[in-house]
């Protein structure tokens, strides 16, 4: 078996935060979402892996390489616009040859990783699996209607009006038979050649699509609350480590994790959380939930609940800083005035001076 992440497309609902940078990337818990993927890919036996890339290609190329780090093969796939999902899977078809594979969408986060899903497909013979997980609103999703006998009978894109509350996950097993149906479908109203249609496809002309209920978490982390909370998950189970250097007047208190070169100094870090390489951290309090990525400085503030990105500055704010998503090269200064309760979202590059 193959895998094929698909790691293009535009993060629109992530900006301004990867208007310059993959949404895919978005470290949670410090680690890069789409390493995720990779690393529950190559637990579950996969080493062949391809990863369609687009406009972030390089940014994409440059983090992963060529996988060896992750103990796979790592093929990148050019897609020359987001064309939907189905699409990616059309112009991978030369590199799958005629294998079954899992298709694993870069910005979605299972918190179990996906062996066991990938033992039963192995197992059965069935020509598609796919994931479900219930919610109150699955209205943003793919959206699966079940029979009596809990077979998948029907798959809709986003439905405007509720039709069942299992949502399709971004993971899903195929055999060669995806590539009759996304060769025979056409692009929806919305420009894109649907995975929804392509499953529709499936079961329309007769091919066994067996449908598994996740009982365990799952994030689509493209809106910036599903990064804070793929963040809490993972820090929640978070092994204590100190690779860096403490002094004196500082307390580690609870699950805290130093990276390499980190430096903390006359202040309080409560777990979990997790401090990035090379980032600084002075006269401050960095609270439980929270994960400062590489060659930050946090100096005379207080956050928590939050997750800054590489190379940010936060200084002498004069209120706390919670449930934040801080982008790349983001520096937020003190300019004066009361203390109240900061929450942004602020994108990559952005200067902030705080009242
Ligand atoms: O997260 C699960 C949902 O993913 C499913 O329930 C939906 O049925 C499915 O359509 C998809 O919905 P999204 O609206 O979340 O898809 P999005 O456009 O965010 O794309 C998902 C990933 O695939 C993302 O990492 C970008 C990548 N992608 C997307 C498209 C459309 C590509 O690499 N190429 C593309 O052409």
């Amino acid at each position: 078996m193959k895998g094929l992440i698909l790691s293009g497309g535009k993060g629109t609902r992530l900006r301004p935060f990867t208007y310059t940078g993959a949404k895919q990337l978005v470290p949670v818990a410090n680690k890069p979402v789409l390493f995720y993927a990779i690393e529950d890919l190559v637990e579950a036996g996969i080493q062949e892996i391809g990863i369609v890339v687009g406009d972030t290609g390089v940014q994409v190329r440059e983090a992963v390489g060529d996988g060896t780090r992750f103990g796979g093969r790592v093929t990148y796939i050019e897609q020359d616009a987001p064309r939907g999902i189905a699409h990616g899977i059309k112009i991978a078809q030369d590199y799958i040859g005629g294998e079954s594979f899992v298709l694993f969408l870069g910005d979605n986060f299972i918190r179990d990783g996906i062996a066991a899903q990938v033992a039963a497909f192995r197992a059965g013979d069935i020509n598609a699996q796919i994931i479900l997980y219930q919610m109150t609103d699955p209205s943003s999703m793919g959206v699966a209607v079940l029979d009596g006998a809990n077979r998948v009978v029907r798959v809709v894109e986003k439905p405007k009006q509720f039709v069942s509350p299992y949502a399709v996950i971004g993971i899903y097993m195929f055999d060669q038979h995806v590539f009759e149906a996304v060769n025979a479908i056409r692009p929806s109203p919305r420009g894109e050649l649907e995975i929804t249609d392509t499953i529709q496809y499936l079961i329309d002309h007769g091919h066994s699509v067996r449908a598994h209920l996740l009982d365990g978490w799952w994030i689509d982390t493209g809106k910036m609350a599903d990064i804070l909370e793929a963040n809490r998950l993972v820090l929640d189970v978070l092994n204590p480590r100190n690779e860096g250097d403490v002094d004196g007047a500082s307390r580690m208190e609870g699950r805290v994790v130093l990276q390499k070169g980190a430096v903390v100094v006359n202040s309080t870090i409560r777990g979990p959380a997790i401090i990035g390489e090379n980032t600084r951290i002075e006269n401050a309090f960095v609270g439980p939930y929270t994960s400062i990525y590489h060659d930050c400085l946090i100096r005379n503030c207080e956050i928590e609940h939050s997750v800054v990105l590489e190379n940010s500055k936060i200084l002498d704010t004069p209120a706390r800083i919670a449930d934040s998503l801080i982008g790349r090269n983001v520096e937020v200064t003190r300019t004066g005035g009361q203390t109240k309760t900061l929450k942004m979202m602020i994108g990559d590059h952005s200067q902030v001076g705080i009242l």
